[in-house]
């Protein structure tokens, strides 16, 4: 019988038991880091909700809330609750960013699947049920707008990050849905530019979608993909600037003097300390160039119209600069 071999099979055993482990290590040493992205199936996420929000809906969400979820996420869904302390991974925080910019059927998807340790409520909740639960945490964490650039920051995410592990698998994997988010950017109807900015945003979703499809081409080759990785940066700033969204973390330019032996590079990532995704050596290489938005309106002297932000003008740079003194 197949699963018998299976069992039998020394070599997998041992591969689930290290991959166990290892996991177990990275969650304890830090939790939240390396909690993996819980992705949502598309054809999931779209789905909307079909109760509309009244008291009633509310109420039964509310019982559902208290009687099910909240010895985890605690009474105001921060993630707090009197059964949270013994779990290892933490509950979600309602009020997260990354939650509240989740659709309705993403969330509905979340509570009927489960992930351990949060059970699955497939079986144990109605649809109904489970539909007036989102309602309800809604109310403790309002959903913020959607981002139309939010599919492709996510990808170059998790490109941005299998570069900086030197990872050539999981790169080309991101690379895919790359692609396919620069597809969709290309098909997005930006709202009310002017004529001007109308066509600096196609330029520069262009650039996006050129560069998208060779790092896509390069397969799992680390070098080129990162070299048109290093073009996604000017474009991905400059469209992340013209389009605004409060479902947007804050994202840090970063650049590496010598990113590619001599010439520099930039990248776009949300973290604070730089993880530079062109070379492992040296790994931490990468100066801070500008946040988006920027922390702080004080720059502003007077004229709206932005000096050309002398940060990213290109990926790579032409040469490195001479060593700071
Ligand atoms: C045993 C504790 C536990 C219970 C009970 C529980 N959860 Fe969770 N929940 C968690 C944990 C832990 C996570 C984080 C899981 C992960 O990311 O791997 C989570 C994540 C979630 C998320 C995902 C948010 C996101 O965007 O990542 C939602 C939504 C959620 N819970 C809703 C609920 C609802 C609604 C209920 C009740 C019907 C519930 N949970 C019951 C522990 C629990």
């Amino acid at each position: 019988m197949r699963s018998t071999n299976i069992l039998l099979n020394p070599g997998l055993i041992i591969l689930a038991l290290t991959a166990t482990a290892l996991a177990g290590n990275a969650r304890a040493a830090a939790p939240q880091d390396t909690k993996e992205v819980w992705r949502v199936p598309s054809r999931h996420a779209r789905k909307t909700n079909p109760l509309e929000s009244t008291p009633a809906t509310l109420a039964a969400g509310k019982a559902v809330f208290v009687r099910e979820c909240l010895s985890c996420h605690g009474d105001a869904g921060r993630g707090d609750g009197p059964a949270s302390k013994d779990l290892e991974v933490k509950p979600a925080d309602f009020s997260d960013l990354q939650v509240r910019k989740q659709t309705d059927g993403a969330l509905y998807w979340m509570i009927s699947t489960g992930r351990s340790p949060m059970p699955t409520f497939k079986d144990s909740l109605t649809a109904d049920e489970r539909w007036q639960v989102v309602s309800y945490i809604r109310t403790l964490a309002p959903p913020v707008e959607a981002d139309p650039l939010g599919g492709f920051l996510e990808s170059y995410g998790e490109l941005h990050a299998a570069l900086g592990a030197s990872a050539a698998a999981p790169a080309a994997k991101a690379a895919a849905a790359l692609a396919k988010e620069a597809k969709a950017l290309a098909a997005f109807d930006p709202p009310k530019f002017s004529k001007t900015e109308g066509a600096a945003w196609t330029t520069q979703v262009e650039e996006l979608h050129q560069a998208a499809d060779s790092i896509l081409a390069a397969k799992e080759d680390l070098g080129a993909i990162r070299a048109s990785f290093a073009k996604l940066s000017a474009p991905l700033a400059a469209s992340l600037k013209m389009l605004p969204s409060s479902g947007r973390e804050v994202l840090r330019v970063f650049r590496c003097p010598h990113a590619f032996g001599g010439k520099a590079a930039t990248w776009l990532q949300t973290g604070e300390k730089a993880v530079n995704p062109f070379t492992a050596e040296p790994p931490d290489c990468g100066e801070l160039q500008d946040q988006i938005p920027r922390p702080s309106p004080r720059n502003h002297d007077g004229g709206d119209k932005k000096e050309g932000d002398p940060v990213i003008q290109a990926g790579i740079g032409a040469a490195s600069a001479p060593p700071r003194g």
